[in-house]
Protein backbone atom coordinates (compact mmCIF):
# COMPACT_ATOMS: atom_id res chain seq x y z
CA UNK A 1 0.00 0.00 0.00
CA UNK A 2 1.40 3.30 -1.04
CA UNK A 3 2.55 5.49 1.88
CA UNK A 4 0.93 8.80 2.30
CA UNK A 5 2.20 12.02 3.90
CA UNK A 6 0.81 12.56 7.50
CA UNK A 7 -1.17 15.83 8.21
CA UNK A 8 -2.60 17.63 11.33
CA UNK A 9 -6.27 19.12 11.17
CA UNK A 10 -4.96 22.88 11.14
CA UNK A 11 -2.86 21.66 8.41
CA UNK A 12 -5.54 20.56 6.57
CA UNK A 13 -7.89 23.43 7.73
CA UNK A 14 -5.65 26.07 5.64
CA UNK A 15 -6.63 24.68 2.38
CA UNK A 16 -10.65 25.75 2.07
CA UNK A 17 -9.94 27.99 -1.60
CA UNK A 18 -9.24 26.67 -4.94
CA UNK A 19 -6.31 29.50 -4.63
CA UNK A 20 -5.15 27.56 -1.22
CA UNK A 21 -6.54 23.87 -3.09
CA UNK A 22 -9.36 22.24 -1.19
CA UNK A 23 -9.10 19.58 1.56
CA UNK A 24 -11.06 17.97 3.25
CA UNK A 25 -11.17 14.70 5.58
CA UNK A 26 -13.06 11.22 5.63
CA UNK A 27 -12.40 9.31 8.51
CA UNK A 28 -8.67 9.87 9.11
CA UNK A 29 -8.19 10.11 5.35
CA UNK A 30 -7.15 13.66 3.63
CA UNK A 31 -8.11 14.40 0.49
CA UNK A 32 -7.50 17.05 -2.14
CA UNK A 33 -10.48 17.93 -4.33
CA UNK A 34 -9.58 21.09 -5.98
CA UNK A 35 -10.00 19.38 -9.42
CA UNK A 36 -13.36 17.91 -8.78
CA UNK A 37 -14.87 20.97 -6.78
CA UNK A 38 -16.72 22.54 -10.28
CA UNK A 39 -17.41 18.66 -11.48
CA UNK A 40 -19.54 18.27 -8.30
CA UNK A 41 -23.04 17.57 -8.86
CA UNK A 42 -24.31 19.02 -5.75
CA UNK A 43 -22.31 22.34 -6.72
CA UNK A 44 -19.34 23.86 -5.96
CA UNK A 45 -20.60 26.07 -3.45
CA UNK A 46 -21.46 23.14 -1.08
CA UNK A 47 -18.09 21.55 -1.40
CA UNK A 48 -16.83 24.46 -0.19
CA UNK A 49 -18.20 25.04 2.93
CA UNK A 50 -17.03 21.60 4.10
CA UNK A 51 -13.45 23.15 2.67
CA UNK A 52 -10.52 22.31 5.39
CA UNK A 53 -12.61 20.09 7.67
CA UNK A 54 -14.48 16.95 7.61
CA UNK A 55 -16.95 15.84 5.34
CA UNK A 56 -19.00 13.86 7.39
CA UNK A 57 -21.55 16.45 9.29
CA UNK A 58 -22.03 17.78 5.92
CA UNK A 59 -22.71 14.27 4.30
CA UNK A 60 -25.23 13.53 7.37
CA UNK A 61 -27.48 16.17 5.83
CA UNK A 62 -27.58 15.04 2.00
CA UNK A 63 -28.05 11.33 2.19
CA UNK A 64 -26.87 10.92 -1.37
CA UNK A 65 -23.01 10.77 -0.72
CA UNK A 66 -24.34 7.20 1.27
CA UNK A 67 -23.27 5.78 -2.04
CA UNK A 68 -20.64 3.55 -2.84
CA UNK A 69 -19.90 4.98 -6.02
CA UNK A 70 -19.63 8.42 -4.04
CA UNK A 71 -16.82 7.34 -1.92
CA UNK A 72 -14.80 5.24 -4.91
CA UNK A 73 -14.88 8.59 -6.62
CA UNK A 74 -13.14 10.42 -3.85
CA UNK A 75 -10.64 7.82 -3.28
CA UNK A 76 -9.39 9.01 -6.31
CA UNK A 77 -8.37 12.50 -4.75
CA UNK A 78 -6.57 11.03 -1.90
CA UNK A 79 -3.67 13.28 -0.59
CA UNK A 80 -2.47 12.03 2.67
CA UNK A 81 -3.93 10.84 6.32
CA UNK A 82 -4.49 12.65 9.49
CA UNK A 83 -2.20 12.09 12.30
CA UNK A 84 -2.71 11.15 15.27
CA UNK A 85 -4.65 13.74 17.16
CA UNK A 86 -2.41 15.97 19.72
CA UNK A 87 -3.16 16.80 22.64
CA UNK A 88 -4.08 20.62 23.16
CA UNK A 89 -1.51 22.34 24.68
CA UNK A 90 -2.47 23.38 28.38
CA UNK A 91 -3.83 26.38 29.00
CA UNK A 92 -0.89 27.26 31.93
CA UNK A 93 1.70 26.57 29.91
CA UNK A 94 0.73 28.90 27.32
CA UNK A 95 -0.67 31.68 28.94
CA UNK A 96 -3.51 31.40 26.76
CA UNK A 97 -6.64 30.76 28.60
CA UNK A 98 -8.16 29.51 25.57
CA UNK A 99 -5.39 26.93 24.48
CA UNK A 100 -7.19 24.32 25.75
CA UNK A 101 -10.14 24.59 23.70
CA UNK A 102 -11.07 22.10 21.29
CA UNK A 103 -10.54 21.80 17.37
CA UNK A 104 -13.84 23.03 15.63
CA UNK A 105 -15.10 22.89 12.17
CA UNK A 106 -13.62 25.35 10.07
CA UNK A 107 -16.69 25.42 8.01
CA UNK A 108 -18.65 27.01 11.02
CA UNK A 109 -19.06 30.88 10.41
CA UNK A 110 -17.31 32.60 13.63
CA UNK A 111 -18.63 35.20 15.24
CA UNK A 112 -15.45 35.27 17.52
CA UNK A 113 -12.94 33.01 18.16
CA UNK A 114 -11.75 34.05 22.18
CA UNK A 115 -14.44 32.54 23.49
CA UNK A 116 -15.53 30.82 20.15
CA UNK A 117 -19.02 31.67 19.07
CA UNK A 118 -20.01 30.41 15.94
CA UNK A 119 -23.07 29.44 13.74
CA UNK A 120 -23.73 26.67 10.75
CA UNK A 121 -23.90 28.16 7.26
CA UNK A 122 -27.24 29.07 6.79
CA UNK A 123 -28.27 27.47 4.18
CA UNK A 124 -27.69 24.68 5.30
CA UNK A 125 -29.60 25.22 8.66
CA UNK A 126 -32.88 23.51 7.65
CA UNK A 127 -31.88 21.10 5.59
CA UNK A 128 -32.13 18.33 8.15
CA UNK A 129 -34.61 18.52 11.27
CA UNK A 130 -31.93 17.59 14.03
CA UNK A 131 -28.33 19.73 13.84
CA UNK A 132 -25.30 17.71 13.32
CA UNK A 133 -23.00 18.11 16.20
CA UNK A 134 -20.06 19.75 14.91
CA UNK A 135 -22.74 22.20 13.24
CA UNK A 136 -24.65 22.98 16.14
CA UNK A 137 -24.01 27.17 16.75
CA UNK A 138 -21.84 27.33 19.76
CA UNK A 139 -22.12 30.21 22.37
CA UNK A 140 -19.76 30.36 24.97
CA UNK A 141 -18.50 33.38 27.52
CA UNK A 142 -15.29 31.91 28.56
CA UNK A 143 -12.71 29.03 27.88
CA UNK A 144 -13.78 25.66 27.79
CA UNK A 145 -13.22 23.58 30.83
CA UNK A 146 -11.15 20.76 30.74
CA UNK A 147 -13.43 18.21 32.88
CA UNK A 148 -11.67 15.02 34.32
CA UNK A 149 -15.07 12.50 33.63
CA UNK A 150 -13.61 10.35 36.23
CA UNK A 151 -13.17 12.91 39.20
CA UNK A 152 -16.33 14.65 37.88
CA UNK A 153 -18.86 15.46 40.39
CA UNK A 154 -22.43 17.05 40.20
CA UNK A 155 -23.27 19.01 43.27
CA UNK A 156 -26.91 19.46 44.24
CA UNK A 157 -28.18 21.51 46.98
CA UNK A 158 -30.13 24.46 49.22
CA UNK A 159 -32.76 24.16 51.98
CA UNK A 160 -35.60 21.70 52.36
CA UNK A 161 -33.08 19.14 50.70
CA UNK A 162 -30.23 16.59 51.50
CA UNK A 163 -27.19 17.81 49.58
CA UNK A 164 -25.97 15.33 46.93
CA UNK A 165 -22.49 14.82 45.06
CA UNK A 166 -23.50 12.59 41.80
CA UNK A 167 -20.27 10.92 39.78
CA UNK A 168 -21.16 10.91 36.17
CA UNK A 169 -22.00 6.67 36.84
CA UNK A 170 -24.04 7.63 39.65
CA UNK A 171 -26.30 10.29 37.32
CA UNK A 172 -26.53 7.99 34.32
CA UNK A 173 -27.42 5.13 36.40
CA UNK A 174 -29.78 5.95 39.16
CA UNK A 175 -31.75 8.28 36.96
CA UNK A 176 -34.15 6.82 34.22
CA UNK A 177 -32.79 8.57 30.81
CA UNK A 178 -35.23 10.59 29.28
CA UNK A 179 -34.73 12.06 25.56
CA UNK A 180 -35.85 15.00 24.55
CA UNK A 181 -36.19 17.07 21.00
CA UNK A 182 -35.30 20.60 21.82
CA UNK A 183 -34.17 23.29 19.76
CA UNK A 184 -31.85 25.90 21.70
CA UNK A 185 -31.49 29.31 20.43
CA UNK A 186 -29.59 31.97 21.75
CA UNK A 187 -31.06 35.72 22.76
CA UNK A 188 -29.26 36.98 20.24
CA UNK A 189 -29.87 35.29 17.74
CA UNK A 190 -30.62 37.38 14.54
CA UNK A 191 -28.91 40.73 15.98
CA UNK A 192 -27.08 41.53 12.95
CA UNK A 193 -30.72 42.58 11.56
CA UNK A 194 -31.40 44.49 14.41
CA UNK A 195 -28.28 46.29 14.48
CA UNK A 196 -29.11 47.73 10.88
CA UNK A 197 -31.50 50.01 12.82
CA UNK A 198 -28.95 51.30 15.63
CA UNK A 199 -25.59 50.08 16.63
CA UNK A 200 -26.27 47.84 19.53
CA UNK A 201 -24.04 45.79 22.19
CA UNK A 202 -23.33 42.16 21.12
CA UNK A 203 -21.74 39.70 18.43
CA UNK A 204 -23.37 39.84 15.39
CA UNK A 205 -25.37 36.88 14.85
CA UNK A 206 -26.99 35.83 11.69
CA UNK A 207 -29.86 34.03 11.61
CA UNK A 208 -28.24 30.38 12.71
CA UNK A 209 -27.29 31.45 16.41
CA UNK A 210 -30.34 28.34 16.74
CA UNK A 211 -30.11 24.66 16.48
CA UNK A 212 -32.61 21.55 17.35
CA UNK A 213 -30.44 18.40 18.66
CA UNK A 214 -32.06 15.02 20.54
CA UNK A 215 -31.00 15.91 24.04
CA UNK A 216 -30.47 12.42 26.64
CA UNK A 217 -30.07 12.80 30.32
CA UNK A 218 -31.91 12.79 33.79
CA UNK A 219 -35.09 14.70 34.44
CA UNK A 220 -33.73 17.57 36.67
CA UNK A 221 -37.48 16.77 38.38
CA UNK A 222 -36.11 13.26 39.42
CA UNK A 223 -32.80 13.99 40.50
CA UNK A 224 -34.34 17.01 42.76
CA UNK A 225 -37.13 14.92 44.00
CA UNK A 226 -34.78 12.42 44.75
CA UNK A 227 -32.47 15.11 47.09
CA UNK A 228 -35.84 15.47 48.65
CA UNK A 229 -37.41 18.46 47.56
CA UNK A 230 -41.01 18.74 47.15
CA UNK A 231 -43.27 18.64 43.88
CA UNK A 232 -44.63 22.13 45.18
CA UNK A 233 -42.97 24.83 47.40
CA UNK A 234 -45.17 28.13 49.07
CA UNK A 235 -43.30 31.77 47.68
CA UNK A 236 -40.70 32.41 45.73
CA UNK A 237 -37.88 29.77 44.61
CA UNK A 238 -35.63 29.54 41.43
CA UNK A 239 -33.29 26.62 40.59
CA UNK A 240 -29.69 28.32 40.42
CA UNK A 241 -26.83 26.50 37.85
CA UNK A 242 -23.25 27.05 37.80
CA UNK A 243 -20.96 26.23 35.33
CA UNK A 244 -16.88 25.12 35.53
CA UNK A 245 -16.07 27.74 33.49
CA UNK A 246 -14.79 30.80 35.10
CA UNK A 247 -14.13 34.35 34.37
CA UNK A 248 -10.68 35.90 35.64
CA UNK A 249 -12.01 36.57 38.89
CA UNK A 250 -13.72 32.94 39.37
CA UNK A 251 -16.83 33.83 38.54
CA UNK A 252 -18.59 30.65 36.99
CA UNK A 253 -20.99 31.11 34.21
CA UNK A 254 -24.56 30.79 36.07
CA UNK A 255 -28.27 31.28 35.48
CA UNK A 256 -31.23 30.00 37.18
CA UNK A 257 -35.35 29.53 36.04
CA UNK A 258 -38.17 29.20 38.36
CA UNK A 259 -38.40 26.23 40.98
CA UNK A 260 -42.08 25.07 39.33
CA UNK A 261 -40.15 24.70 35.82
CA UNK A 262 -37.58 22.66 36.93
CA UNK A 263 -39.80 20.55 38.99
CA UNK A 264 -43.16 20.40 36.11
CA UNK A 265 -42.99 16.53 35.00
CA UNK A 266 -44.72 18.59 31.76
CA UNK A 267 -41.34 21.02 30.96
CA UNK A 268 -38.88 18.09 30.35
CA UNK A 269 -35.91 19.84 32.01
CA UNK A 270 -32.65 17.79 31.31
CA UNK A 271 -29.27 17.43 32.89
CA UNK A 272 -28.29 16.56 29.88
CA UNK A 273 -24.98 14.06 29.25
CA UNK A 274 -25.85 13.04 25.48
CA UNK A 275 -26.38 14.89 22.37
CA UNK A 276 -27.82 13.19 18.88
CA UNK A 277 -26.97 9.57 20.41
CA UNK A 278 -23.45 10.75 21.19
CA UNK A 279 -21.59 11.85 24.54
CA UNK A 280 -21.92 15.41 24.96
CA UNK A 281 -19.31 17.45 22.87
CA UNK A 282 -16.84 19.39 24.88
CA UNK A 283 -17.83 22.43 23.08
CA UNK A 284 -21.86 21.97 23.96
CA UNK A 285 -21.08 21.30 28.22
CA UNK A 286 -19.08 18.06 28.17
CA UNK A 287 -19.66 15.82 30.58
CA UNK A 288 -23.38 17.21 31.50
CA UNK A 289 -24.95 20.05 30.64
CA UNK A 290 -28.84 21.95 31.73
CA UNK A 291 -30.90 22.04 28.65
CA UNK A 292 -34.76 24.13 29.14
CA UNK A 293 -36.93 23.69 26.39
CA UNK A 294 -38.64 26.52 25.50
CA UNK A 295 -36.35 28.56 27.21
CA UNK A 296 -33.62 31.01 26.07
CA UNK A 297 -30.67 29.00 25.40
CA UNK A 298 -28.72 31.35 28.41
CA UNK A 299 -30.07 29.45 31.16
CA UNK A 300 -29.15 25.58 29.24
CA UNK A 301 -25.72 26.04 31.32
CA UNK A 302 -23.01 24.09 30.06
CA UNK A 303 -20.41 22.22 31.77
CA UNK A 304 -22.37 21.87 35.06
CA UNK A 305 -20.70 21.61 38.54
CA UNK A 306 -24.45 22.48 40.81
CA UNK A 307 -27.19 22.97 41.23
CA UNK A 308 -29.09 24.78 43.99
CA UNK A 309 -32.72 25.52 44.97
CA UNK A 310 -32.91 28.84 46.29
CA UNK A 311 -35.44 31.95 47.16
CA UNK A 312 -33.51 34.14 44.74
CA UNK A 313 -32.41 34.17 41.09
CA UNK A 314 -29.08 33.01 40.49
CA UNK A 315 -26.81 35.59 41.77
CA UNK A 316 -24.73 35.73 38.11
CA UNK A 317 -23.88 38.39 35.98
CA UNK A 318 -25.71 36.30 32.91
CA UNK A 319 -28.66 36.15 34.98
CA UNK A 320 -28.85 39.57 36.77
CA UNK A 321 -26.94 42.44 34.06
CA UNK A 322 -27.41 40.59 30.98
CA UNK A 323 -29.80 38.66 29.25
CA UNK A 324 -32.82 41.57 29.36
CA UNK A 325 -35.15 42.96 27.33
CA UNK A 326 -35.86 46.77 27.11
CA UNK A 327 -37.52 49.72 25.47
CA UNK A 328 -36.10 51.43 22.22
CA UNK A 329 -35.86 54.41 24.65
CA UNK A 330 -33.16 53.18 27.01
CA UNK A 331 -29.83 53.68 26.25
CA UNK A 332 -26.52 52.94 28.28
CA UNK A 333 -26.78 56.37 31.02
CA UNK A 334 -30.64 55.09 31.70
CA UNK A 335 -30.39 51.63 31.84
CA UNK A 336 -31.78 49.53 34.55
CA UNK A 337 -31.26 45.82 34.92
CA UNK A 338 -32.58 45.47 38.38
CA UNK A 339 -36.16 46.16 37.61
CA UNK A 340 -36.31 44.62 33.97
CA UNK A 341 -37.01 40.48 34.24
CA UNK A 342 -34.66 37.85 33.22
CA UNK A 343 -35.44 36.77 29.78
CA UNK A 344 -36.94 32.84 30.39
CA UNK A 345 -39.54 31.88 27.18
CA UNK A 346 -38.38 33.44 23.77
CA UNK A 347 -41.31 35.05 21.22
CA UNK A 348 -42.16 33.26 18.50
CA UNK A 349 -38.99 33.39 15.47
CA UNK A 350 -38.60 32.61 11.95
CA UNK A 351 -36.45 32.68 8.86
CA UNK A 352 -35.63 32.02 5.41
CA UNK A 353 -32.48 29.74 5.33
CA UNK A 354 -32.74 29.52 1.16
CA UNK A 355 -32.21 31.47 -1.44
CA UNK A 356 -29.30 33.38 0.69
CA UNK A 357 -29.89 37.50 0.11
CA UNK A 358 -28.53 38.47 -2.90
CA UNK A 359 -28.86 34.93 -4.47
CA UNK A 360 -29.21 34.84 -8.70
CA UNK A 361 -32.44 32.08 -8.83
CA UNK A 362 -33.51 30.34 -11.99
CA UNK A 363 -36.53 31.50 -13.70
CA UNK A 364 -39.06 28.96 -13.23
CA UNK A 365 -40.35 27.51 -10.11
CA UNK A 366 -38.97 29.11 -6.56
CA UNK A 367 -38.39 26.82 -3.46
CA UNK A 368 -38.09 28.87 -0.29
CA UNK A 369 -37.02 26.90 2.90
CA UNK A 370 -36.43 27.72 6.45
CA UNK A 371 -37.52 27.44 10.30
CA UNK A 372 -39.98 28.60 12.55
CA UNK A 373 -40.15 28.01 16.72
CA UNK A 374 -41.66 29.11 19.51
CA UNK A 375 -40.80 29.64 23.33
CA UNK A 376 -42.89 27.58 26.42
CA UNK A 377 -43.82 24.86 24.32
CA UNK A 378 -45.79 26.91 22.02
CA UNK A 379 -46.48 25.10 18.67
CA UNK A 380 -46.20 26.73 15.10
CA UNK A 381 -49.40 26.41 13.61
CA UNK A 382 -48.38 28.45 10.81
CA UNK A 383 -45.70 30.29 8.21
CA UNK A 384 -46.90 33.27 6.01
CA UNK A 385 -44.42 34.05 2.91
CA UNK A 386 -44.40 37.08 0.57
CA UNK A 387 -42.39 37.24 -2.19
CA UNK A 388 -42.87 40.80 -3.08
CA UNK A 389 -42.30 42.50 0.62
CA UNK A 390 -45.37 41.37 2.51
CA UNK A 391 -47.99 42.89 0.24
CA UNK A 392 -49.50 39.45 -0.83
CA UNK A 393 -49.00 36.55 1.04
CA UNK A 394 -49.14 32.58 0.73
CA UNK A 395 -49.08 30.10 3.38
CA UNK A 396 -46.19 27.73 3.91
CA UNK A 397 -46.14 23.72 3.98
CA UNK A 398 -44.97 22.55 7.43
CA UNK A 399 -42.92 19.68 7.45
CA UNK A 400 -43.00 16.59 10.29
CA UNK A 401 -44.73 15.25 12.74
CA UNK A 402 -47.17 17.39 14.50
CA UNK A 403 -45.45 18.00 18.42
CA UNK A 404 -47.46 16.65 21.75
CA UNK A 405 -49.58 19.82 22.77
CA UNK A 406 -48.05 22.71 25.23
CA UNK A 407 -44.85 20.57 24.75
CA UNK A 408 -43.70 21.86 20.96
CA UNK A 409 -39.90 21.86 22.06
CA UNK A 410 -38.40 21.31 18.73
CA UNK A 411 -38.53 23.84 15.79
CA UNK A 412 -40.66 23.34 12.41
CA UNK A 413 -39.13 23.27 8.84
CA UNK A 414 -40.98 25.08 6.39
CA UNK A 415 -40.89 25.22 2.41
CA UNK A 416 -43.12 27.11 -0.48
CA UNK A 417 -42.80 26.49 -4.01
CA UNK A 418 -44.03 29.12 -6.16
CA UNK A 419 -43.52 30.21 -9.79
CA UNK A 420 -41.26 33.31 -10.62
CA UNK A 421 -40.51 35.40 -13.73
CA UNK A 422 -36.96 35.96 -15.32
CA UNK A 423 -36.06 39.62 -14.59
CA UNK A 424 -37.96 40.12 -11.63
CA UNK A 425 -36.76 41.45 -7.98
CA UNK A 426 -38.10 39.76 -5.11
CA UNK A 427 -38.40 40.60 -1.08
CA UNK A 428 -38.70 37.38 0.16
CA UNK A 429 -40.75 37.66 3.95
CA UNK A 430 -41.65 34.86 6.61
CA UNK A 431 -43.31 35.30 9.33
CA UNK A 432 -44.62 32.36 11.79
CA UNK A 433 -47.69 32.36 14.13
CA UNK A 434 -47.28 30.16 17.30
CA UNK A 435 -50.40 28.06 19.00
CA UNK A 436 -51.39 31.39 21.19
CA UNK A 437 -52.02 33.26 18.06
CA UNK A 438 -48.68 35.41 18.81
CA UNK A 439 -47.05 36.92 15.88
CA UNK A 440 -43.59 38.70 14.69
CA UNK A 441 -43.33 41.80 14.56
CA UNK A 442 -42.94 43.22 10.89
CA UNK A 443 -39.90 45.72 11.51
CA UNK A 444 -37.09 45.61 14.28
CA UNK A 445 -36.97 49.54 15.10
CA UNK A 446 -40.07 49.49 17.29
CA UNK A 447 -38.17 46.38 19.62
CA UNK A 448 -35.04 47.56 19.23
CA UNK A 449 -32.97 47.29 22.24
CA UNK A 450 -29.29 48.37 23.40
CA UNK A 451 -28.29 44.76 23.74
CA UNK A 452 -29.43 43.17 20.82
CA UNK A 453 -31.75 40.76 22.13
CA UNK A 454 -35.23 39.21 21.16
CA UNK A 455 -35.08 39.89 17.35
CA UNK A 456 -37.72 38.19 15.63
CA UNK A 457 -39.01 40.85 13.31
CA UNK A 458 -40.08 39.13 9.75
CA UNK A 459 -37.04 37.69 7.98
CA UNK A 460 -36.56 39.20 4.52
CA UNK A 461 -34.77 38.09 1.67
CA UNK A 462 -33.70 40.19 -1.18
CA UNK A 463 -33.04 37.80 -4.83
CA UNK A 464 -32.63 38.51 -8.22
CA UNK A 465 -34.48 35.87 -10.63
CA UNK A 466 -32.01 35.55 -14.27
CA UNK A 467 -33.01 36.22 -17.10
C1 LIG B 1 -24.50 15.11 -4.89
C2 LIG B 1 -19.88 13.84 -4.33
C3 LIG B 1 -19.33 17.19 -0.88
C4 LIG B 1 -24.01 18.34 -1.28
C5 LIG B 1 -23.30 14.47 -5.01
C6 LIG B 1 -23.04 13.39 -5.91
C7 LIG B 1 -21.75 13.04 -5.79
C8 LIG B 1 -21.18 13.89 -4.77
C9 LIG B 1 -21.01 11.95 -6.54
C10 LIG B 1 -24.07 12.74 -6.85
C11 LIG B 1 -24.63 11.52 -6.16
C12 LIG B 1 -25.66 10.79 -6.96
O1 LIG B 1 -26.63 11.43 -7.40
O2 LIG B 1 -25.51 9.59 -7.12
C13 LIG B 1 -19.34 14.65 -3.38
C14 LIG B 1 -17.96 14.63 -2.99
C15 LIG B 1 -17.79 15.60 -2.03
C16 LIG B 1 -19.09 16.20 -1.80
C17 LIG B 1 -16.89 13.70 -3.55
C18 LIG B 1 -16.56 16.03 -1.31
C19 LIG B 1 -15.36 16.02 -1.82
C20 LIG B 1 -20.57 17.75 -0.63
C21 LIG B 1 -20.87 18.69 0.42
C22 LIG B 1 -22.19 19.00 0.31
C23 LIG B 1 -22.71 18.26 -0.81
C24 LIG B 1 -19.86 19.22 1.42
C25 LIG B 1 -23.05 19.92 1.16
C26 LIG B 1 -22.62 20.85 1.96
C27 LIG B 1 -24.54 17.60 -2.31
C28 LIG B 1 -25.90 17.70 -2.78
C29 LIG B 1 -26.04 16.77 -3.81
C30 LIG B 1 -24.76 16.12 -3.96
C31 LIG B 1 -26.96 18.65 -2.22
C32 LIG B 1 -27.31 16.48 -4.58
C33 LIG B 1 -27.35 17.21 -5.87
C34 LIG B 1 -28.63 16.90 -6.61
O3 LIG B 1 -29.05 15.73 -6.61
O4 LIG B 1 -29.20 17.82 -7.16
N1 LIG B 1 -22.14 14.75 -4.32
N2 LIG B 1 -19.99 15.59 -2.65
N3 LIG B 1 -21.71 17.50 -1.34
N4 LIG B 1 -23.87 16.65 -3.05
FE1 LIG B 1 -21.95 16.12 -2.85
N1 LIG C 1 -23.10 27.55 30.00
C1 LIG C 1 -21.86 27.85 30.42
N2 LIG C 1 -21.35 27.17 31.46
N3 LIG C 1 -21.13 28.84 29.81
C2 LIG C 1 -21.64 29.56 28.75
O1 LIG C 1 -20.94 30.43 28.22
N4 LIG C 1 -23.57 29.96 27.28
C3 LIG C 1 -25.04 29.95 27.32
C4 LIG C 1 -25.56 28.54 27.49
N5 LIG C 1 -24.88 27.86 28.55
C5 LIG C 1 -22.95 29.28 28.32
C6 LIG C 1 -23.65 28.22 28.95
C7 LIG C 1 -25.68 30.54 26.16
S1 LIG C 1 -25.81 32.24 26.13
C8 LIG C 1 -26.28 29.77 25.19
S2 LIG C 1 -27.16 30.48 23.92
C9 LIG C 1 -26.16 28.30 25.20
O2 LIG C 1 -25.37 27.84 26.28
C10 LIG C 1 -25.54 27.82 23.91
O3 LIG C 1 -25.40 26.43 23.91
P1 LIG C 1 -24.51 25.75 22.76
O4 LIG C 1 -23.16 26.40 22.76
O5 LIG C 1 -24.48 24.30 23.08
O6 LIG C 1 -25.25 26.02 21.48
Amino acid sequence: APRYPRYTREEVGRHRSPQDRVWVTHGTDVFDVTDFVELHPGGADKILLAAGGALEPFWALYAVHSQPHVLELLREYKVGELSPEEAPPAAAATGDPFAGDPPRHPGLRVNSQKPFNAEPPAELLAERFLTPNELFFTRNHLPVPAVDPGSYRLRVEGPGGRALSLSLPELRSRFPKHEVTATLQCAGNRRAEMSQVRPVKGLPWDIGAISTARWGGARLRDVLLHAGFEEQREGEWHVCFEGLDADAGGAPYGASIPYGRAVSPAADVLLAYEMNGEELPRDHGFPVRVVVPGVVGARSVKWLRRVAVSPAESPSHWQQNDYKGFSPCVDWDTVDYKTAPAIQELPVQSAITHPRPGAAVPAGELTVKGYAWSGGGRPVVRVDVSLDGGRTWRVARLAGERPPPERAWAWVLWELRAPVAAGAELEIVCKAVDGSYNVQPDSHAPIWNLRGVLSNAWHRVRVSVRD
